[in-house]
């Protein structure tokens, strides 16, 4: 209900939990939703084209990511006009619109804030930016009014309920090619995932390495604790 409490739907993402994963399948199909639809309002400036192919990432070979870069158009300052972008080029800013950013929105935005404003249930259910961002999608009520000249749409997701981006999905926009369904859940499902990977490319890596962290302090805990013993079996 506009105005009146947010609603975000609790998603079970594959990249949840200390062993979370991004799913290369999900992040394509949320990358072809962000070029065939957000791109048009929304850029994407502080992600390199590159990274299409990082691992933990959509998977691209180079040559796809070529072929992709390719399909935007970058201003180059040398050249002082616009060519095909390359991948060492990012994505482009979008700013016509008038609509923000996408690249860091996952992690800007917050799906969770309660019990009482202590954010503990983000700790259960995750950090929910990209459930914001799904339930922002599909939480249009179909209710629209007219303010100082610019249209704003009901969404139950939006602070303040009403938000002036018209419903961008409404499922089978685009086709997928791993044939999954295109219903307007799974589109938003799968573009929020694909804005998780975004904002933080290299979580996987992140909690690889913090899972060896944790083993190697254990380890080397046991050890101290029997090195302690023996120091001071003497003394006893
Ligand atoms: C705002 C996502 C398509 C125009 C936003 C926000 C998100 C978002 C997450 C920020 C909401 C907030 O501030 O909390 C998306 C996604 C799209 C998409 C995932 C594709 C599926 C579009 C398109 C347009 C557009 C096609 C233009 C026709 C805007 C505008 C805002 C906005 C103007 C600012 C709204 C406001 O603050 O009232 N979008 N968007 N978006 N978007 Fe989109």
């Amino acid at each position: 209900a506009g105005g009146g409490e947010q609603h975000i739907e609790d998603i079970q993402f594959s990249f949840e939990g200390p062993f979370g994963k991004f799913d290369q399948n999900q992040l394509q199909r949320g990358l072809k939703v962000f070029t065939e639809v957000c791109a048009a309002c929304h850029g994407l400036k502080f992600v390199p084209f590159r990274t299409l192919s990082d691992e933990g990432g959509p998977g691209f070979t180079e040559d796809q990511v070529r072929a992709y870069a390719a399909n935007f158009d970058v201003y180059d300052a040398e050249l002082e006009d616009t060519r095909p972008a390359k991948p060492s080029d990012n994505f482009p800013a979008n700013t016509g619109a008038g609509a923000p950013d996408l690249s860091l929105m996952a992690k800007a935005r917050a799906g969770f804030h309660g019990p009482y404003g202590t954010g503990i249930s983000q700790l259960f259910n995750g950090i929910g930016g990209p459930e914001y961002i799904a339930s922002l999608l599909t939480g249009y009520t179909g209710h629209e009014k007219e303010e100082a000249g610019v249209t704003l749409y009901e969404n139950t997701a939006f602070p303040g309920g009403w938000i002036s981006m018209a419903p961008p999905l409404s499922g089978e926009d685009v086709e997928f090619d791993d044939g999954h369904s295109n219903s307007l859940h799974h589109e938003a499902e799968d573009v929020a995932a694909f804005l998780m990977w975004t904002a933080e490319p290299k979580m996987m890596a992140r909690q690889h390495a913090g899972f060896v962290g944790v083993l190697f302090l254990t380890i080397l805990s046991v050890l101290l604790y029997l090195t302690n013993k023996r120091i001071w079996a003497p003394v006893k």
